[in-house]
């Protein structure tokens, strides 16, 4: 934690010929590590073993990605610049399916080059991808800010909350989507307990977010995904609050696998299940959440996770990242623009404005 008690997850240091530093998520909650990304290839491979996760850090890091790629080429070949802005942009693009942010962002550089006067010289244009990526990390902060101002009005005081997976300054540039709700309450004096979910298989609930709130000081209790409903059934939670991948143009928001399992609990229980994205989460294009792509998994994420084996050899394994929560179970969508509630295609205009 900086003294400004935020996370920041990655950064860039210098200027066109800088460095790519993030915090190697793999690692914690027992080492704090930042590690540096050298070359493309390096930032690939960190987004797809989740060094870097969370959907709008995963865009963060592409877009400096693109810069990183750069590092490469000879920036007086304008042609080769251009050419080489899109190459690293096809290939970062393979890195992980389901999080939109990583395709916008990307979409974002490209857009932000090719709109470039075509007389523009190659250093102007590196130093233009540059600066955009800077953009993208520094509005992340915004967002994030303006979500935990809008959904923490929807929490009262003194209220049980539930979240699944990292949603937090770990997955964002420095506040988080879902967890930046519960910091802004407690910066304006709400006393919350947060239930995190610990998240099978990669933990990121326990290892993640559990360490970013006991970070902040707020009362946390760790629960394995299979307690949701108990401690629903206890009275313990009101409100559930989650983030996204990819929110499709109906509502149906894709999230960290289990995700759909605690918003069907929550609808059982009465509970208010909210989700918590920027705009730059929504996928306009998709008209429902049928056709988000959803990510699977290498097997031994369940059969040898953290260490020891704890599933037998040769066992048939499905191991998807992510589930879609449908709209109807979602009370309410917690934007940068505002909360969002039902119907979704229609309330959701200025999101879709903001996203055009
Ligand atoms: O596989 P991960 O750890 O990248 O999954 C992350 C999530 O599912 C988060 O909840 C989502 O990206 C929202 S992050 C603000």
């Amino acid at each position: 934690m900086s003294e400004s008690n935020t996370t920041n997850t990655l950064r860039w240091e210098g200027e066109t010929d800088g460095k790519l530093i993030m915090i190697d998520q793999t690692l914690l909650p027992v080492e704090f590590k930042e590690i540096e990304c050298p070359d493309v290839d390096a930032v690939w491979e960190a987004i797809k073993m989740l060094r870097v996760r969370g959907a709008p850090a995963i865009g963060i890091a592409a877009g400096y990605g693109v810069c990183v790629g750069l590092q490469t080429v000879d920036s007086s070949d304008a042609a080769a610049v251009r050419s080489r802005i899109d190459e690293v942009c096809d290939y970062l693009a393979t890195s992980r399916p389901t999080a939109v942010n990583l395709f916008w962002a990307l979409d974002r550089m490209r857009r932000i080059a090719n709109g470039l006067p075509a007389d523009t010289d190659g250093p102007a244009v590196v130093a233009r991808m540059l600066e955009e990526a800077r953009a993208i990390d520094s509005e992340d902060r915004e967002l994030c800010r303006a979500i935990g101002r809008h959904g923490q009005e929807l929490l009262e005081n003194g209220s049980g909350v539930l979240t699944h997976c990292n949603a937090g300054g770990l997955a964002t540039a420095d506040y988080g989507t879902a967890l930046a709700v519960f910091f802004a309450a407690q910066e304006v004096g709400k006393q919350l307990h947060v239930y995190a979910d610990e998240t099978r298989p990669l933990l990121q609930g326990a290892r993640l977010t559990a360490w970013e709130l006991q970070n902040r000081g707020i009362e946390c209790t760790l629960i394995c995904d299979n307690m949701a409903a108990q401690v629903m059934k206890e009275g313990r939670i009101q409100a559930v609050v989650t983030g996204a991948d990819r929110i499709a143009a109906n509502g149906d928001a894709a999230n960290k696998i289990g995700t759909y399992g605690v918003a069907v609990l929550a609808k059982h229980h009465g509970i208010p299940f909210y989700v918590a994205a920027p705009y730059s989460t929504f996928d306009f294009s998709l008209s429902s959440g049928d056709d988000i792509p959803i990510e699977i998994r290498d097997p031994k994420e369940v059969t040898h996770g953290f260490g020891r084996q704890t599933g037998p050899d040769g066992i048939d394994v499905y191991n998807p990242a992510f589930d879609v929560t449908p709209a109807e179970l979602i009370t309410a969508i917690i934007t940068d623009r505002g909360v969002v509630r039902p119907p979704y295609v229609e309330n959701l205009s200025d999101v879709r404005e903001a996203a055009a």
